[in-house]
């Protein structure tokens, strides 16, 4: 039996101490956001008139910049947008407002499927932090451009064009463009828009995620029979390994379906594969570019994969319903963000334009390997500004 005394001692240990005590990676955290903040002024205030969309950064602090189709566009205006949350200051949103009508055109980009990613990160962000009944009409026709590529016998949406490699290509990255489908079907659009996205996410369960919770990079259906004819990477090592992005994409994209959907069969998807990603980190959270890459520990990390996971991983925790995963997952959400925020990561006192460095894009065709990605930026900045939103909600603010 506990002693009367100890137990009062135990309690006014743990109801005085961790509202006051200062948290060591929040401190981090504000600083890499503050870091975010400089960072994304100079690049603004250097752009002068121009309107470029910004993608890879080196050590010589030039960004690399790609076309508005390109399916990193929308990150640099989704980085103003999670800034100008930050900060709250009128340069951001000015920002965020220019780069943002700069994609207005994609609403009717129906060659892939990334006009998810376009302009739900553009758009999407302006539409929660303003209200813009514009921005909320861009992405109601943005979701049902999307919708056009969905063909119910296979059950998917097309990710890729049709090419010689592939016919009807679905990729584990598509699971985040589903985020603007279930978004349009509650704020005006069509009602078969959610259906399309729990198809989509149902029939990705079944095909690309493996027994033991690893994923498939691209799965390809014969159009006329629905059946699959092949499964493979593009960007990962080898068609049986699992590549670090892809499946970060999955514990993203599996989580936020299962916020959207509340569906038992989600949820045990997303713990599966945030399972897999979490179990097999090095010691300091962030991934191998691929998972199964030849060489580890001696080869390269990538630390878009780590910044999508963290986020992903931080909800995850406000949703798992079960008490020691809830605390494995904001453990490792925790262990990777305080890695990224170190100097080992943190792009501060580097040459690099961007925030994070070491980041991979695609290292089989040697495109964009150890830089700063816009991307990587982007949901560094998600998971950073969630992970200060679970403090908010602790310290009752
Ligand atoms: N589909 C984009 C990427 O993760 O590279």
């Amino acid at each position: 039996m506990w002693n009367p005394l100890i137990l009062q001692l135990v309690a006014a240990t743990f109801i005085t101490l961790p509202a006051d005590t200062p948290d060591e990676l929040d401190t981090k955290i504000v600083h890499a956001l503050d870091f975010s903040r400089q960072q994304f002024i100079r690049t603004v205030n250097s752009s002068g008139d121009s309107l470029l969309y910004f993608r890879a950064s080196g050590p010589a602090g030039e960004w690399s910049t790609v076309p508005t189709e390109d399916w990193t566009s929308g990150f640099f205006p989704g980085c103003l947008w999670k800034t100008y949350e930050w900060c709250e200051e009128k340069l951001f949103r000015s920002a965020a407002e220019r780069w943002t009508a700069g994609l207005e055109s994609q609403k009717f980009n129906n060659r892939t499927h990334d006009i998810g990613f376009m302009t739900f990160c553009s758009f999407g962000n302006g539409y929660r932090l303003t209200g813009n009944s514009h921005y909320k009409e861009v992405l109601l026709q943005a979701a049902q451009t999307l919708a056009t590529r969905f063909n119910p016998k296979i059950g998917c949406i097309k990710s890729w064009e049709s090419g010689k490699e592939w016919a009807y290509p679905v990729i584990i990255d598509n699971m985040m463009n589903l985020e603007l489908l279930f978004w349009a079907s509650k704020n005006g659009g069509p009602a078969p828009l959610r259906e399309i996205a729990l198809s989509h996410a149902q029939k990705t369960m079944n095909t690309h995620v493996r027994s033991d919770g690893g994923t498939y990079h691209v799965v390809d259906y014969d159009t006329a029979t629905g059946e699959i004819t092949k499964k493979q990477t593009h960007q990962g090592y080898s068609d049986e390994s699992v590549w670090a992005r892809g499946q970060a994409w999955a514990v993203y994209g599996f989580t936020m379906t299962f916020r959207e959907t509340g569906e038992a069969r989600f949820l045990a998807t997303a713990r599966k594969v945030a399972d897999f990603f979490v179990d097999r980190l090095p010691p300091d959270g962030v991934p191998y570019w691929d998972f199964y890459a030849p060489g580890i520990p001696d080869v390269q990390r990538d630390a878009s994969a780590a910044a999508i996971a963290s986020s992903a991983l931080i909800e995850l925790s406000t949703l798992e319903t079960d008490a020691p995963r809830q605390a494995k997952y904001l453990s490792a959400a925790r262990r990777i963000l305080a890695t990224l925020c170190s100097p080992a990561y943190l792009a501060e006192g580097t040459g690099s334009a961007g925030i994070l460095n070491h980041a991979v894009g695609n290292m089989p065709r040697n495109g964009e390997v150890d830089v700063s990605l816009i991307y990587a930026d982007y949901y560094f900045l998600d998971a950073m500004l969630r992970f200060r939103g679970l403090q908010s909600y602790r310290a009752g603010e």
